[in-house]
C-alpha cells in the first residue's frame, strides 16, 4: 500500500506546510502554484537537484579526483535542467538527435556530452561527429558505420565501447539493461576484437569502456561487482592498445526512496565505496586512474518533483472502493501502468490532516488501467482538493504523451519564494501545429 504522508527522503527539500495547513514547495504554496500555472502542474525542487549533484560531486573530489559526473538526460531533459546541472558541474548523457540538440543548445560543455543508443541513426552519429561528441558505441555495426563515416568525411571519433556485464541487479525487469539478453552493450568476448579495429585508426580514439546495469538499485553489490569487472575489462584493453585507457564509465542506477518501503543506500556511501574499490583495482597493477564516469538520471532529479493534481470528482462504489479523479494521469505519469511504479501522495491544502480515509487515485485517460494507485490513505477529500504526488521528478515529463490529445503539463522550477517557467504548458494549438489537411 502507498504511504500518505510524505516521508523525509521523499519529500523535496524545499518542501514544507504553511500555518494554513497548505504544502509550500519553494517557499510558495501549492494553491498559488496552481493558481498562476494552472493544474495538472510538474514542480521542480532546486534545492533538492543541487543538494543531488553536490552528494556525487563532492564525494568524488575528495575520493577520487579525477571524474565527471553526466546527468543521465533520459530522467528530465529541458533547457531548464539542463543549465541548473551545468551550474553543478555536471555533463549530460543523450540518446537521440532531440536529446542532443536539446544538449547542444543549453550551457554544458561539448567535451561533457555523451551519446547513447542500442540503434542510433545514421544523421544522429554525423551529428555527434560533428560536433566532437563522444560516442558509446553498443554494438560492431555501429563501429563499423563510424569507421565509414570517419573515412569519409576524415572526422574524428571519441568513442566507448559499452560492454554487457551480466551482472544481476535486483529491480523490475524492464529498468534492467546490465544482463546477458539484454539489448545493450558488446558481448564481453567480442571486446578484445572490437579494440583491435580500431587500435591503430588514425581518426578514433578510443577512450574507455562503458556499462550500466540498470535502475533503481539500492545497495552496493552490484556496483562492486561492476568495477572489478570493468577495472579488469580495462587493464586488459588497456595492455592491448600498449597505452593506459583515458576514462571508465559504470552508468547511472542509484536508487530514491518513492515510499517508506525504500531503503536505498546513500549516494555518497554509494559513490565512495565504488570509487575505493576501483582504486583498489588498478593500483594492484599499477595502472594510472582513468577518468571515473558516472551517470545518474534519478537520483538527481526523481526525489526533486513534485506533479499537482486537481480533484474533478469523487467516485464511490458501495463495499469496493472510492475513486479519486485526478485532471493528469497516465499521459503525465506512465510508470504506475508501465512498471506497477508506487508513490507517496497527500492532499496538498490538508497537509496536516490526518489520512484517515481510502482511496483509489485516477487518471482522467480512456484506458481502466490509468489508476495512479489503487489505494492509498489520505485526509477526507473534496472535489477541488489538490492532490501531491511525490517523486515524480524522473521520467515522468520525458516519459508523457499527448494520449487523448491532452496538452502536456507546464513545468516550474521552484527556489527561494520563486518559480521559474521550465517549460510551458501546451496549447491545444500546440496539439494541431502538425496537422495537414
Ligand atoms: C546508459 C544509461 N546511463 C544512465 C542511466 C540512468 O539511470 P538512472 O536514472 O537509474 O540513474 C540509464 C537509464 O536507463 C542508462 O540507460
Amino acid at each position: 500500500m502507498v504511504v500518505s504522508k510524505p516521508i523525509e527522503g521523499i519529500y523535496p527539500v524545499g518542501a514544507a506546510v504553511d500555518d494554513h495547513g497548505v504544502l509550500t514547495l519553494g517557499g510558495l504554496s501549492v494553491r498559488e502554484l496552481i493558481n498562476r500555472f494552472d493544474s495538472p502542474l510538474y514542480v521542480m525542487d532546486d534545492a533538492t537537484i543541487r543538494q543531488q549533484c553536490r552528494y556525487y560531486t563532492r564525494t568524488l573530489s575528495e575520493v577520487y579526483p579525477n571524474h565527471m559526473v553526466v546527468f543521465a538526460g533520459k530522467a528530465c531533459l529541458n533547457l531548464g535542467i539542463l543549465n541548473l546541472v551545468a551550474e553543478e558541474g555536471l555533463g549530460v548523457d543523450v540518446v537521440s538527435a532531440g536529446e542532443l540538440w536539446t544538449a547542444l543548445k543549453s550551457n554544458v560543455p561539448i567535451p561533457s556530452i555523451l551519446l547513447h543508443g542500442n540503434n542510433k541513426s545514421l544523421a544522429e552519429l554525423e551529428m555527434a561527429l560533428n560536433y566532437s561528441v563522444r560516442i558509446v558505441v553498443d554494438h560492431e555495426e555501429e563501429l563499423q558505420t563510424i569507421l565509414q563515416l570517419v573515412e569519409q568525411r576524415g572526422l574524428m571519433a571519441r568513442i566507448m565501447f559499452r560492454l554487457k556485464p551480466e551482472i544481476e541487479a535486483h529491480t523490475h525487469d524492464f529498468i534492467k539493461t546490465g544482463q546477458i539478453d539484454s539489448k545493450f552493450g558488446i558481448d564481453q568476448s567480442d571486446l578484445l576484437r572490437l579494440v583491435r579495429l580500431v587500435k591503430d585508426h588514425p581518426k578514433i580514439r578510443l577512450l574507455g569502456l562503458h556499462s550500466h546495469i540498470g535502475s533503481q538499485i539500492f545497495d552496493s553489490r552490484p556496483y562492486l561487482e561492476l568495477a572489478d569487472l570493468m577495472a579488469m575489462h580495462t587493464i586488459r584493453v588497456s595492455e592491448e592498445l600498449g597505452r593506459p585507457l583515458d576514462e571508465i564509465n559504470l552508468g547511472g542506477g542509484i536508487g530514491i526512496q518513492y515510499t517508506g518501503s525504500d531503503d536505498p543506500m546513500p549516494i555518497p556511501d554509494m559513490v565512495s565505496q565504488l570509487a575505493f574499490r576501483l582504486k583498489d583495482n588498478f593500483d594492484r597493477v599499477g595502472l594510472r586512474h582513468p577518468k571515473l564516469i558516472l551517470e545518474p538520471g534519478r537520483s538527481i532529479v526523481g526525489s526533486a518533483g513534485v506533479t499537482l493534481y486537481t480533484v474533478g470528482a469523487i467516485k464511490s462504489i458501495p463495499g469496493i472502493k472510492t475513486y479519486l479523479f485526478v485532471d493528469g494521469g497516465m499521459a503525465d505519469n506512465i510508470r504506475p501502468m508501465l512498471y506497477q511504479a508506487q508513490y507517496s501522495m497527500c492532499v496538498a491544502n490538508k497537509a496536516t490532516e490526518p489520512a484517515s480515509n481510502q482511496y483509489a487515485v485516477a487518471g482522467r485517460y480512456c484506458e481502466s488501467g490509468d489508476v495512479l494507485t489503487h489505494q492509498v490513505a489520505l485526509a477526507p477529500v473534496e472535489t477541488g482538493d489538490i492532490i501531491a504526488v511525490f517523486g515524480t521528478g524522473a521520467y515522468n515529463f520525458t516519459m508523457a504523451s499527448n494520449y487523448n490529445r491532452s496538452p502536456k503539463p507546464a513545468m516550474v522550477l521552484v527556489g527561494h519564494q520563486k518559480a521559474t517557467v521550465w517549460v510551458e504548458r501546451e496549447t491545444l494549438d500546440d496539439l494541431i501545429r502538425l496537422d495537414r489537411i
